[in-house]
């Protein structure tokens, strides 16, 4: 496999969406054609999986839901990143297995080896070159996102919850140094880009940029 597979984890508000697309306009300015996703979403399954799962009015028991965000993953990994990543392309991917990890393991409670199966089920083994975690209080975070409206269902959760993410987040990535890279999210925009691109392009093959 010979392209670049990049995937961005973070709480609520962490910025981390608006730093994707800051890198994937920067990539296409080098002359790349980057793949640019996130999940849940990706394709007409996961799409419909997404809008169940988002919905503030539809209550998913917990395993339903950890079950769902993998069901949307195998679908993804399988129809548009490996494909992507077979041509050569630089994949970014807005949230991936890590966010199953944290959210459902971190903040449900679920079992970590029961997901960690689920994750290698889903994707075939297929693990990010280089996460880009997000770091921010998820105080401040929730703040954040509550200033632009359009909370989703797992938004509203509790202040305890959205702790547990965090934590958990850290603890992955103090597990797996090498893939981790993590990012002060409370400072300013320009910098954290600058920070983005330098991890990126120390990873990508000298002739592309
Ligand atoms: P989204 O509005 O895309 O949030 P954000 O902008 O913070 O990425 O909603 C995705 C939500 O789904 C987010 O609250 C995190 C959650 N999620 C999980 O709980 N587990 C998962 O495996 C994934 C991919 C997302």
């Amino acid at each position: 496999m010979a392209g670049l597979f990049v995937t961005f984890e973070g709480g609520e508000g962490s910025g981390k969406s608006t730093q994707m697309a800051r890198l994937a306009e920067r990539l296409r300015r080098a002359g790349l054609d980057p793949l640019v996703v996130r999940e849940p979403g990706g394709t007409r399954l996961a799409e419909a999986i997404r809008g169940l799962l988002l919905d503030p009015g539809a209550p998913v028991a917990a395993l339903s839901e950890a079950l769902l965000m993998v069901a949307a993953r195998a679908d993804l990994v399988a129809s548009r990143l490996r494909p992507a990543l077979d041509a050569g392309r630089v994949v970014l991917c807005d949230r991936y297995t890590d966010s199953t990890l944290a959210y459902q393991g971190g903040g449900r409670g679920l079992d970590a080896a029961l997901l960690a199966s689920w994750n290698r089920a889903a994707t075939g083994g297929l693990v990010p070159d280089l996460t880009l975690l997000f770091d921010l209080d998820p105080e401040l975070g929730l703040a954040r996102r509550a200033a632009h409206g359009g909370a989703n269902r797992l938004d509203l959760e509790s202040e305890g919850f959205h702790a547990r993410v965090r934590e958990r987040y850290l603890q992955l990535a103090r597990a797996e140094g090498s893939r981790f890279t993590v990012l002060d999210a409370d400072r300013p925009a320009d910098e954290l880009a600058e920070r983005v691109w330098s991890a990126v392009a120390a990873r990508l093959p000298v002739s592309s940029v």
